[in-house]
């Protein structure tokens, strides 16, 4: 086991680091920057039925429907064609309005997730063209599934999923602006523009490891006695604010809450005091003057915050507790990025409190039953 962890503490370590890698493999073959195309297979076969799509419905369970949620904002953004994120667990017992003009995409690291699977069965029944977007190949769901793409993170041991995450983004983003150039959505030059950018993230990511690893490896070290946390973000950054949390919290075992950043005078400001840390994701795009509004409440009330900044960022960073810096990228691809530090937040929080970070408590790597 020592050498399939490769030198690191733990496989969820590891898996953390490799993201360079698996990023990298995602996009092999299927992005080439210099003839502007993205290419495929899954995808190509099926382009004019996925584009005819009344709606799109994406199903998942956990981290792979906060997946989903940042694949809505893709697809919708880019491609105009209306998507719905659903538990799958919901989805298959509401009798859900689906006819045969509807693409449901499913995502499942395993591949064998129980709910996932009740629910594409029922989605086929109703007529829908499921694509699945897997990690394992050969996987069930990846089976049963009309067509699909998969990951390509190679194989994923923390139960807490890290890298087939940021991959599951990555498959979505491509097939996104594949959807987008196709339809006329999206101008030659914006395509070209996102393809770039997509193509430099590997980069970006080993960049981001290089940089906080050793600065969030001192911040988790303030919070070991945490009992609750608060994660906030907007837009794209909304969704990686609940994946931040939720990794925190299997992991850790610190209650912790995402909330679009927006919400927090609707409730959860009532919480925050001195005891309670909030983790800000706050890169310069979309909507940064309200989110520099937000930690300066924050303060007023003397929460603690962790603020996710991009590089040279001065506003948020003169008032937030503890900074982490982020190399700037379109917004859209930001939460490649920012899940990140939020991973190794979580991970040396656990760490410190003595947790078993590989295998936590009450928690299976797939969830193959009810
Ligand atoms: C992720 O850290 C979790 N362990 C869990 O939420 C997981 O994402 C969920 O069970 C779905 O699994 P799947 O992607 O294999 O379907």
């Amino acid at each position: 086991e020592q050498i399939e962890k490769g030198g690191y503490e733990h496989f969820m370590l590891k898996e953390i680091f490799e993201q360079p890698k698996s990023i990298h493999d995602t996009l092999r073959g299927r992005l080439l920057v210099e003839e502007g195309i993205i290419k495929m297979a899954g995808i190509w076969d099926h382009l004019e039925r996925l584009n005819q799509a009344q709606k799109i419905t994406i199903i998942a369970c956990g981290t792979s429907w906060h997946a989903g949620l940042i694949g809505e904002y893709l697809i919708e953004e880019f491609a105009r064609i209306p998507v719905e994120v659903e538990y799958a667990s919901e989805f298959r017992y509401r009798n859900p309005i689906i006819t045969d003009k509807d693409i449901v995409i499913a995502i499942s690291q395993s591949g064998e997730t129980a709910d996932t699977m009740a629910a594409i069965k029922m989605a086929k029944e109703k007529g829908a063209f499921v694509y699945g977007i897997c990690n394992v190949v050969d996987s069930s769901i990846s089976r049963v599934t009309d067509a699909g793409s998969y990951t390509h993170a190679g194989p994923e041991i923390g139960v807490a999923s890290t890298k087939a995450f940021t991959s599951q983004l990555t498959v979505l983003s491509l097939i996104a602006l594949k959807l987008g150039k196709h339809n006329g959505h999206l101008s030659n030059q914006e395509f070209m523009k996102l393809i770039t950018e997509l193509d430099a993230l590997p980069k970006k990511v080993e960049e981001v490891l290089e940089s906080t690893h050793e600065n969030v490896k001192e911040i988790a070290k303030h919070f070991i006695g945490a009992q609750n946390f608060l994660y906030l973000g907007r837009g794209y950054n909304f969704p990686a604010a609940l994946e931040g949390a939720l990794k925190l919290k299997e992991i850790s075992y610190i209650h912790a809450e995402g909330y679009p950043a927006a919400e927090m005078k609707h409730g959860p400001i009532a919480l925050i005091d001195e005891n309670m840390p909030i983790v800000i994701i706050a890169p310069k795009q979309g909507h940064y003057d309200k989110i520099v509004s937000n930690v300066q409440e924050i303060k007023a009330r003397k929460g603690r915050v962790v603020a996710l900044v991009n590089k040279g960022d001065t506003q948020v960073a003169s008032v937030a507790d503890f900074v982490i810096e982020f190399p700037e990228t379109s917004e859209c691809f930001s939460p490649i990025i920012a899940s990140i530090p939020l991973q190794l937040l979580a991970y040396y929080i656990a760490v410190y409190r003595g947790a078993n970070v590989d295998q936590p408590r009450n928690l299976a790597k797939s969830v193959t039953v009810e």
